[in-house]
């Protein structure tokens, strides 16, 4: 059973698309097979992996009306690498929900008749914290949280780690926080290095050793329709992306067989959800 991750953080522009596609391809590319589910209206993650959509259908259709997700699966350059696509029409779903009923489970219930085809299915998420980022957390397993490395990166992080807790308690109890990526960390500067320091003294083991450096071929490559790791493998992105989705496959797998050893339940949890 594929295991969700909601790549999620209400804050713009700090990598969860990049990530989401690079960490997807990065998974396929060792032959695991991967759904990446677009949940922004802007549509980058589904452009940015080239996906194909014959059917025309969307996540939005998902969300708001009967359609079942297998119709909405599109191929991309990647034989392991799936995508749901969404594009402007998700715009209106977080309206159209309010007055649906179970309106939170929407893409979970949806996701379970798929989700058994694939190892792990990777959520973009858009940046906000509204009902659409609400399906996302209900459907997923887990959390990863790019962090981009800049003066505001913490503002922020309690909202979203307080909305994790909140789900927790109101509709999935056994989501995690996978972890903490730091993204376009550039070693030139001290701020960058300040800011990894703070982030890892505060939040320790739950931030992935691997760092994601600013990188030009990583923001060239969604023109090009491809994750960094197809457009340039030998690049420093693409390098740490595939570090980065190494460690996250070593918490997918570990999860796994903790859950099978304790019969479906996770592993010791402390009470923010943060595996100890
Ligand atoms: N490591 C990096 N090096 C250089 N550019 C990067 C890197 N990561 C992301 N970018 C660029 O920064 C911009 C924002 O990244 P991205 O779209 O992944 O963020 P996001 O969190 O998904 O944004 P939004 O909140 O709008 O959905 C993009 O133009 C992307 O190409
Ligand atoms: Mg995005």
């Amino acid at each position: 059973m594929g295991r969700i991750v909601a790549v999620a953080n209400q804050k713009g522009g700090v990598g969860k698309t990049t990530t989401a596609v690079n960490m997807a391809a990065a998974l396929a590319l060792t032959g695991h097979r991967t759904l990446l589910v677009d949940l922004d209206s802007q549509g980058s993650a589904s452009s940015g992996v080239g996906a194909s959509s014959s059917s025309g259908v969307t996540v939005y259709d998902l969300l708001v009306n009967d359609t079942p997700a297998s119709s909405a699966l599109c191929t991309t350059g990647l034989a392991e690498l799936d995508v749901i696509p969404a594009d402007r029409s998700l715009a209106g779903a977080e309206l159209e929900l309010i007055s649906e009923e179970a309106r939170e489970y929407r893409l979970r219930e949806k996701l379970e008749e798929v989700r058994s085809g694939y190892e792990c299915v990777l959520i973009d998420c858009p940046p906000s914290l509204g009902m659409i980022t609400v399906n996302a957390l209900s459907a997923a397993d887990s959390v990863l949280i790019p962090l981009q490395c800049e003066y505001y990166a913490l503002e922020g992080l309690t909202g979203l780690l307080d909305t994790v807790e909140r789900i927790r308690r109101a509709f999935n109890p056994a989501l995690v926080v996978d972890g903490i990526l730091l993204t376009m960390f550039d070693g030139r500067t001290t701020l960058s290095r300040q800011v990894a320091e703070q982030v890892r003294k505060h939040f320790q083991s739950l931030v992935l050793s691997t760092v994601i450096p600013r990188n030009v071929r990583i923001s060239e490559s969604p023109s090009h329709g491809l994750p960094v790791l197809l457009y340039d493998p030998a690049s420093k992105g693409a390098e740490a992306y595939r570090a980065a989705g190494e460690e996250l496959l070593t918490k997918i797998l570990k999860t796994s067989s903790s859950e099978s050893r304790a019969g479906g339940h996770s592993e010791q949890e402390t009470s923010t959800g943060q595996r100890a």
